[in-house]
């Protein structure tokens, strides 16, 4: 079984700010992505691609035989991953979309979410929402939503190879753009299995979520 590894590390990282997008940003003394691509380098995947933004490609050594490559990014997160993928070409079984900014994913759940997405198609880890839920208008609570049905995505997402080809490729046709790849799967009809989500396996979204990271860095990582 072959697996595919995309890293879609391209964001600007807005809400984090600073002149140095997020995932480029140190924790304890390592950029962000670096660690991603360490632990997915424990792994037996047979390719990592890591989608940076264009005009870092010139930094980054890369050697033929290297099992990670780079790629630049593009405008959306999509557009990252459709780029990752059509660099890394096909003849894998299953493929794995993993935030650059969630250094705290853990190894062992991701042969879980492999063997859910050749079960079922995709896979996600998820969990569930805790915080009530209110719809806004004008500033002001408009209704409150049932949050029973309601689960927050996590990564790795995981796809059987095709399907992730698929959905892709309806979305780039009919420009459909979604936030991750679990919801473009399942917006295409594709079954999307939940496996619990672990709530150390954090992103990294704005300066807090570093400060949590960095304080909390020895017992999450573990
Ligand atoms: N990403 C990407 N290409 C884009 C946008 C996002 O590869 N054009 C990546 C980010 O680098 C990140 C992941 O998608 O690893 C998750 O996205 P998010 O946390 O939203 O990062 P940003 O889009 O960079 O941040 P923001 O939304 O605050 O601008
Ligand atoms: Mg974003």
């Amino acid at each position: 079984m072959s697996v595919l590894v995309i890293i879609p590390a391209a964001g600007s990282g807005s809400r984090f700010g600073g002149p140095v997008p997020k995932q480029f940003q140190p924790l304890a003394g390592k950029p962000l992505v670096q660690y991603v691509v360490e632990r997915f380098l424990m792994t037996d995947a047979a390719r990592i691609v890591v989608a940076i933004p264009e005009p870092l490609l010139t930094t980054v050594k890369q050697a033929p035989g290297d099992r990670v490559q780079f790629v630049a990014g593009g405008e959306t997160r999509q557009q990252s991953v459709i780029k990752a993928m059509s660099a890394a070409g096909d003849g894998y079984d299953v493929v794995a979309v993993h935030d650059a900014v969630r250094p705290f994913f853990r190894i062992d759940t991701l042969g879980t979410l492999i063997d859910a997405a050749q079960q079922h198609g995709a896979a996600l880890p998820a969990l569930p929402i805790t915080d009530t839920i209110h719809a806004t208008r004008d500033g002001r609570l408009s209704a409150t939503i049932d949050r029973s049905n309601l689960v927050a995505a996590q990564t790795p997402q995981c796809f059987r190879y095709d399907i992730l080809r698929d959905a892709l490729a309806r979305a780039e046709r009919e420009k459909f753009d979604a936030t991750d790849e679990a919801g473009l799967a399942a917006h295409y009809g594709y079954q999307v299995h939940i496996v619990p989500g672990d709530p150390f396996n954090i992103k990294i979204t704005r300066p807090e979520d570093l400060a949590l990271a960095e304080a909390h860095f020895e017992e999450w990582s573990k």
